[in-house]
């Protein structure tokens, strides 16, 4: 049967995209930031998933507010970059897993989540950076992208979000191969973009967050999306992607690693990686 490894969380800072692309993580401005991904590109290395199931919203790149699905899952064999406006990266075209896509979907339905099935799709930062931040430039792993609505309201609830992530496990406990998957939800932390608050960021919001996603997860579905919006800015609505994540592990984890920095950007950046208790 295939085997959930564990999870990543991560932020998906766009104007990092090009930081990359120049090569330029190992400046001494930007190496302390890239270097704080190193245990976990390790940690990937070692355990080496076959697949990884990515959990990252559209920024109005394929989607767009006159058509916003809550629950988006590919079922393509590949996946092309798409252009948000800024051209395209030279990212890889992601490969994807028609036969796993297929099986996650079924399973998904079977259990009463209508999502969207999208044999076309074209990614952007939101899976891009974290896949760049997690893999470098050629990725291992063959992907399941599922774009989560976190745009236009209403957006799904935390605990919706986690639930999904309970019935994505079933679907990788029940998939019949030997595959090794690792699950990642991105975006966050906190941030606002736009209006009054822009630029508004919460390190204490984030690092108890950070703490919360590891050891108290069900406290973070409690969290109003209102109160994720208030306390850490509207666009900090991307966090219950993370609950994606942590839905589909064990409820006792390992942590492999945490980081967390202000100043990347207007986001409070953070990474955690955590590892399903038997997959040690
Ligand atoms: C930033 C972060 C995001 O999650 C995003 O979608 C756009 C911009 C930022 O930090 O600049
Ligand atoms: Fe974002």
């Amino acid at each position: 049967m295939a085997r959930l490894i564990g999870g990543i969380g991560t932020s998906h800072i766009p104007s990092l995209g090009p930081v990359i692309d120049r090569k330029l993580t190992t400046t001494p401005e930007w190496k302390p930031f890239f270097a704080s991904y190193d245990p976990v590109r390790a940690w990937l290395a070692e355990r080496a998933p076959d697949l990884a199931i990515v959990v990252y919203n559209d920024h109005g790149c394929d989607f767009f507010i006159d058509k916003m699905p809550t629950f988006a899952v590919g079922a393509a064999p590949s996946y092309p970059a798409g252009d948000q406006g800024w051209d395209v990266r030279p990212v890889p075209v992601a490969a994807g897993d028609l036969a796993f896509s297929q099986h996650a979907i079924e399973c998904l339905i079977e259990e009463e989540f209508d999502v969207t099935i999208c044999q076309e799709l074209r990614l952007d930062h939101g899976f891009h950076v974290p896949m760049s931040l997690l893999f470098g430039d050629t990725w291992p792993v063959r992907v399941l992208p599922i774009a989560v609505n976190v745009i236009q309201h209403p957006v799904p609830t935390p605990t919706r979000c986690y639930k999904l992530g309970a019935a994505l496990r079933r679907a990788i406990d029940s998939y019949p191969t030997d595959e090794r998957v690792v699950i990642v939800g991105t975006g966050g932390m906190s941030h606002q973009l736009h209006g009054e608050r822009a630029g508004f960021m919460s390190q204490a919001f984030d690092e108890g967050f950070l703490d919360a996603i590891e050891a108290d997860p069900l406290a973070l579905c409690r969290i109003t999306r209102r109160a994720y919006m208030e306390r850490a800015g509207a666009e900090a609505i991307e966090l219950i992607m993370w609950l994606v994540m942590r839905g589909a592990l064990d409820t006792r984890v390992t942590r492999v690693h945490r980081a967390y920095q202000l100043g990347v950007s207007l986001t409070g950046s953070g990474l955690i990686a955590l590892e399903n208790a038997a997959a040690s």
